[in-house]
């Protein structure tokens, strides 16, 4: 009689979730950007990320609110694209900012869509 034994080989494939940090890391970053936010975005995009009026009207621009749900949709990676290199009528507002400050600004400009 022969034995037969058959192995059983499980692959786990590795789930690649990209999953942001926890809020708590969130917030803090959130807390870190606000200062630059003031410094350097508040005059476009307003306190509350919805868009100076004044400055909109000047422009002529109707891309300055950034908690609506477009950017909430759009990835990290193509929203500090655009803080760091500009698009349309943004300056490269965040070109002299580390690394570190433009993760901070974006966290924080996320914090303000909630
Ligand atoms: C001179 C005005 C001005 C300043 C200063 C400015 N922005 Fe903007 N920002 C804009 C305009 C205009 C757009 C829309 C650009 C376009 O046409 O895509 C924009 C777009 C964005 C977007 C992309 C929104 C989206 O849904 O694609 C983000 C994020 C953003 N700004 C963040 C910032 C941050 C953070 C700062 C400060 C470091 C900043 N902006 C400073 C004018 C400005």
């Amino acid at each position: 009689m022969k034995k037969r034994s058959k192995k059983l080989t499980v692959l786990v494939s590795a789930c690649l979730l990209t999953v942001a940090g926890g809020s708590a890391a969130w917030a803090a970053e959130a807390k870190g950007g606000k200062a630059t936010y003031d410094k350097l975005c508040v005059s476009c995009h307003g306190a509350d990320g919805k868009g100076n009026p004044a400055m909109a009207k000047a422009m002529g621009e109707k891309g300055l609110n950034i908690v609506g749900k477009d950017t909430k949709a759009k990835k990290d990676a193509d929203l500090l694209k655009v803080i760091v290199e500009g698009a349309g009528k943004m300056p490269a507002s965040g070109k002299n900012l580390s690394k570190q400050e433009q993760t901070d600004v974006l966290s924080y400009t996320r914090s303000l869509a909630k």
